[in-house]
């Protein structure tokens, strides 16, 4: 979700106006999967590597992620959005855990969305924790590492069971991954737009759903093998 400081810059007003703009983004985006029927959302909402902004900002952030937490739970609730948290509790204010920890227990039966809030999140610290929490099974003798696959890699990481992405969406034009579901991502289809997030909502989202419509995902295959399996899957 890029893009909400330049938002603002470009109206002369701070940065933290941007991000309050980015959380009607955040209910639009939601709302279209809920509509639209994408079981799976994930949204990077404060990454590792963000903790270097002042901490005016970041003060600005919780309190935000609180107001929005506080104000949209039962929203959540009513419309089945299971929400879960993926990156590290600890370091986390102990009111956002506390908030994070009432929406997940309150959204657990929620079944229509999957709503992945990336909090204190980075894709290489996610790695390093699946190895050790590998290597701790492997040293006390559940696990042998000839064993070790993809799968066991996929299951010791935050986002668990759930399906790897099939896109991602990258705000504001830029080029980058910026250790986001770096694991996940490997066969991902990635769209960029210009837009800045305050600025995405649901006529944007629908043309980044409509442009993963036309690509061909062939994951290492031809297109005539894609083709092929199409028509095997229709008959
Ligand atoms: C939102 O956008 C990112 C977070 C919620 C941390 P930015 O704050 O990175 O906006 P730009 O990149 O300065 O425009
Ligand atoms: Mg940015």
């Amino acid at each position: 979700m890029d893009g909400n400081g330049r938002w603002a810059k470009k109206r002369f007003r701070n940065r933290v106006y941007g991000h309050e703009a980015g959380i009607d983004s955040v209910k639009a985006v939601i709302k279209c999967c809920l509509e639209w029927g994408i079981p799976y959302l994930t949204l990077y909402a404060f990454s590792k590597e963000n903790w270097k902004r002042p901490s005016s900002e970041i003060q600005a952030l919780w309190q935000l992620m609180k107001r929005f937490l506080h104000a949209e739970l039962p929203v959540l609730v009513e419309h089945g959005v299971r929400v879960v948290h993926i990156g590290d509790r600890e370091g986390l204010p102990e009111d956002i855990c506390r908030l994070l920890d009432e929406a997940v227990e309150k959204t657990a039966c929620g079944s229509s969305l999957y709503l992945q809030v990336a909090l204190n999140y980075g894709g290489r610290q996610e790695i390093v924790r699946a190895v050790r929490l590998i290597a701790e099974k492997v040293k006390s003798g559940v696990l042998d590492p000839s064993a070790i696959s993809v799968e066991t890699i996929n299951t010791h990481l935050f986002t668990g069971e759930v399906p790897d992405p099939d896109l991602l969406i990258r705000t504001s034009g830029e080029f980058r991954v910026s250790n986001f579901l770096l694991w996940q991502i490997a066969y991902t289809e990635i769209y960029i737009t210009d837009v800045l997030w305050p600025d995405f909502r649901e006529r944007e989202f629908l043309k980044a759903v409509e442009d993963y419509q036309r690509r061909e995902r062939r994951f290492g295959m031809t297109s005539e093998q894609v083709e092929a399996r199409e028509i095997a899957h229709l008959s």
